[in-house]
């Protein structure tokens, strides 16, 4: 694939809710990035699977991934835990991966012109999409800590789960992540650590900023 020279790449894997579509946010704001919340793609698939069963192939997938609108990807009905489920369960086949790999490396090397580069999080971004990314940040919180924002999350979103449902499912999909085969969640040796189980939102992004920052003015 052809790369776009002279921009900026940023990749994040985390594990879920661990604040890293957040810091994502904020690093794009800041440093005029295209951010892709690679997630967002997994669970759209997810979606179909729950949506469509019997039409659910791998052509019906490339179909939809090569119309998908971008905007769509911030619609609400993918934020359930029914649907992050379905996406852990479509993640772990590799033809869906590489289905989804050309399109978010698509992004992630040649953004749209307006931006100065892109950011993207997930699970295999540094692992295996960007694995020459000027920044690779690995983020990660106690699993208490992730449980309780994504509560607090669903709360606000009207979603009927307890407590314990949230911290079981995260732990399911954590361990899911982990393990599969293909793409699994790992941190590389040479990605940055931030754990934010004790840091505020504004704390870590200062944190990531002064690595950035240390790095693009030299
Ligand atoms: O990040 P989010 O929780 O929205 O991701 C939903 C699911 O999509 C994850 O649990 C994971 O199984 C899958 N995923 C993945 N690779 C990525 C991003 C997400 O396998 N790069």
């Amino acid at each position: 694939m052809k790369k776009k020279k002279d921009i900026i790449t940023v990749a994040i894997d985390s594990p879920a809710a661990a604040g890293a579509g957040t810091q994502a946010k904020l690093i794009s704001k800041y440093y005029k990035l295209f951010y892709l919340d690679t997630g967002k793609i997994y669970r759209y698939i997810g979606k179909l699977k729950l949506d469509n069963k019997k039409e659910f192939n791998y052509n019906f997938i490339k179909k939809k991934i090569r119309n998908i609108k971008l905007a769509y990807l911030k619609n609400k009905s993918l934020l359930s835990n029914e649907v992050a489920v379905s996406a852990s369960e479509i993640s772990k086949d590799k033809n869906i991966r590489n289905i989804v790999h050309k399109f978010q490396q698509k992004y992630a090397y040649n953004p749209p012109k307006k931006f100065k580069g892109s950011v993207l999080d997930g699970r295999d971004i540094i692992t295996v999409q960007v694995k020459d990314a000027m920044f690779k940040f690995f983020i990660t919180a106690s699993l208490n800590v992730r449980a309780k924002r994504r509560f607090a999350e669903y709360q606000k979103l009207n979603k009927k789960m307890t407590y314990n449902e949230v911290f079981k499912s995260l732990k399911n999909r954590d361990k899911s992540d982990r393990n599969r085969k293909y793409g699994p969640l790992k941190k590389t040796k040479d990605s940055i650590l931030i754990n934010t189980t004790k840091l505020s939102k504004k704390a870590c992004f200062k944190k990531i900023r002064a690595i950035m920052d240390k790095k693009l003015n030299n």
